[in-house]
């Protein structure tokens, strides 16, 4: 099925992404920004297209039975297969986390500006292999079967070349969190943060980005979406906590390691405790309550402090508790 390059894509429910350009133009190939050794989603390059230099990431095919696996039977059986791609294929999830933050008027403010997506012609795949090394696209055996000018093109995403990369300081980190926090608060999750993924302070990958509307929030537990959203926001953690950077921030995350141990320790002690007493001392520490509150009361008496008519009140009703146990 070939795809309408020309339109937003995906043509689908939700958010999407403009063409690039209209019109025809060159694609210059310059360099490979990314790892050939990885095994990621696409290869990334820096190019010149109209005059201006990008960096273009060029999405490897995919196999919409990888999304599958994970899947229970039931999902299978009531999602369509189409929304499944839709919503997985690393080419999509980027169309549409992106078509999101435009949508919002936050293109190159919360991550690194998207300008749009195109195709790449299937023989310029030689090019590349010569040039660069990069022989990896996960071509169907069907398509990889057809004569050059008859198979798919290459589906890439062009965004604004980054050629910087700022020290991380304690500013960055936490212009890093409130990025973060402002995309969730679009119904962006790009899950996969890792410091390889930034680059100029700002996020750059959103291949495995999970943008409402989206099946997972119909059909997974309430855990899953929490842990799903919870995990982002430790992976950030990981980042502060590893470069080192002394920030209230990060003495806030420790702080807040600590506390949550500190928090388990006294609330397993509790329960414990309750559970004591509970069941075994419970009119031990009836009794207890109501000959201290009686000390109380003679206190209050001997030292001819008038207490108020509340306490008074509250005396006299547990008074009558005792005389009732
Ligand atoms: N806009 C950019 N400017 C400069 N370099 C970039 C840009 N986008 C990506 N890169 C480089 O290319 C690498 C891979 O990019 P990206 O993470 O988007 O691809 P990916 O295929 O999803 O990678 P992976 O699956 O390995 O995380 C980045 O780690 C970065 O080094
Ligand atoms: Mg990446």
């Amino acid at each position: 099925m070939s795809i309408p390059f020309h339109k937003k894509l995906p043509q689908c429910q939700g958010p999407k992404l403009s063409p690039f350009s209209k019109t025809r133009f060159d694609i210059q190939f310059i360099r490979l920004l990314s790892d050939n050794e990885r095994e990621g989603h696409s290869h990334v390059f820096e190019v010149i297209m109209n005059g201006s230099h990008y960096a273009l990431k060029v999405f490897k095919f995919y196999d919409v039975r990888v999304a599958t696996v994970g899947m229970s039977e039931e999902e299978i059986r009531n999602i369509s297969i189409k929304t499944i791609r839709l919503q997985t294929d690393p080419f999509y999830n980027e169309c549409r986390a992106y078509g999101r933050l435009i949508e919002y008027g936050v293109n190159g403010k919360v991550a690194v500006r998207c300008h749009g997506h195109m195709a790449i012609l299937a023989a310029r795949e030689e090019e590349l292999a010569q040039r660069f090394e990069v022989h990896t696209w996960n071509r169907p055996e069907d398509d990889s079967a057809l004569t050059m000018s008859k198979r798919q093109p290459l589906r890439a995403i062009v965004k604004d070349l980054i050629q910087n990369h700022p020290p991380l300081t304690e500013k960055l980190l936490g212009r890093m969190r409130k990025d973060l926090l402002k995309m969730r608060k679009l119904g962006v999750h790009p899950q996969d943060v890792r410091l390889r993924n930034y680059g100029g302070g700002l996020l750059l990958d959103f291949s495995i980005a999970i943008t409402k509307p989206h099946w997972v929030f119909e059909w997974e537990e309430p855990w899953w979406i929490r842990s799903m959203k919870n995990d982002e926001m430790q992976k950030l953690q990981v980042i502060m906590l590893e470069s080192g950077v002394k920030t209230w921030l990060r003495a806030r995350e420790k702080a807040r390691a600590i506390a949550v141990v500190i928090d388990l320790v006294f609330y397993t002690t509790r329960a414990a405790a309750c559970h004591i007493w509970r069941n075994t001392t419970k009119q031990l520490a009836y009794g207890l309550l109501l000959e201290g509150t009686g000390a109380y009361r003679a206190f209050v008496t001997r030292d001819t402090i008038v207490p108020t008519p509340a306490i008074t009140c509250a005396l006299n009703l547990l008074n009558d508790m005792r005389d009732m146990i």
